[in-house]
């Protein structure tokens, strides 16, 4: 059984992967600023409601919980707003997200998942996949 960190586990994929993680027994607790998720999602565990961006917060996590893994879903994911607003998001998921990462190396967990973008999904109606750019053989061999 796994020490887990659920980053963002108040979320849509966060509280499913700890309701799952939970039934399966493994220890959790949940950190969660409460900015989009909800309280009630977090069926097992522990829930924290703080942010990945503060250090000391996640130090004083692995280091009471003793965790071994962390799941990371905590992001914002609403793709217009992270074109409207390129910092806001670029704070919190990729500044915030770096925070997270030394902590964990720092304290030496040994597995983390990084859930990557959830805009992956969906090609507008009617439109046909692009196709791949054409391949171009670059001569390697010397000219001489
Ligand atoms: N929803 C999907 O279909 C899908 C698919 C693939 C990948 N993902 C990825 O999974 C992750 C979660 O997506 P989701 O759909 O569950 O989003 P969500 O908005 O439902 O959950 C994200 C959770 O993270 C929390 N949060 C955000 N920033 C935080 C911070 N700095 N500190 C602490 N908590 C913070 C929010 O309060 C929220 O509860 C994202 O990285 C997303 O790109 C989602």
């Amino acid at each position: 059984m796994s020490n887990i960190l659920i980053t963002g586990g108040a979320g849509y994929i966060g509280s499913h992967a700890g309701k799952l993680l939970g039934e399966a027994g493994h220890r959790l607790v949940t950190l969660d600023n409460l900015s989009k998720g909800y309280a009630g999602a977090v069926t097992h565990g522990d829930l924290v409601v703080g942010d990945t961006g503060d250090a000391a917060l996640v130090s004083q996590l692995l280091g009471d919980f003793h965790i071994d893994t962390i799941l990371h879903f905590a992001a914002w994911t609403i793709v217009p707003e992270s074109v409207a607003e390129p910092l806001k998001y670029y704070q919190n998921n990729t500044s915030n997200a770096r925070t997270l990462m030394d902590c964990a190396v720092r304290h030496g967990v040994r597995h983390f998942v990084f859930s990557s973008t959830a805009a992956v999904y969906g090609i507008e109606p009617g439109a046909a996949p692009k196709p791949p750019p054409p391949r171009r053989s670059i001569p390697t061999a010397a000219a001489s």
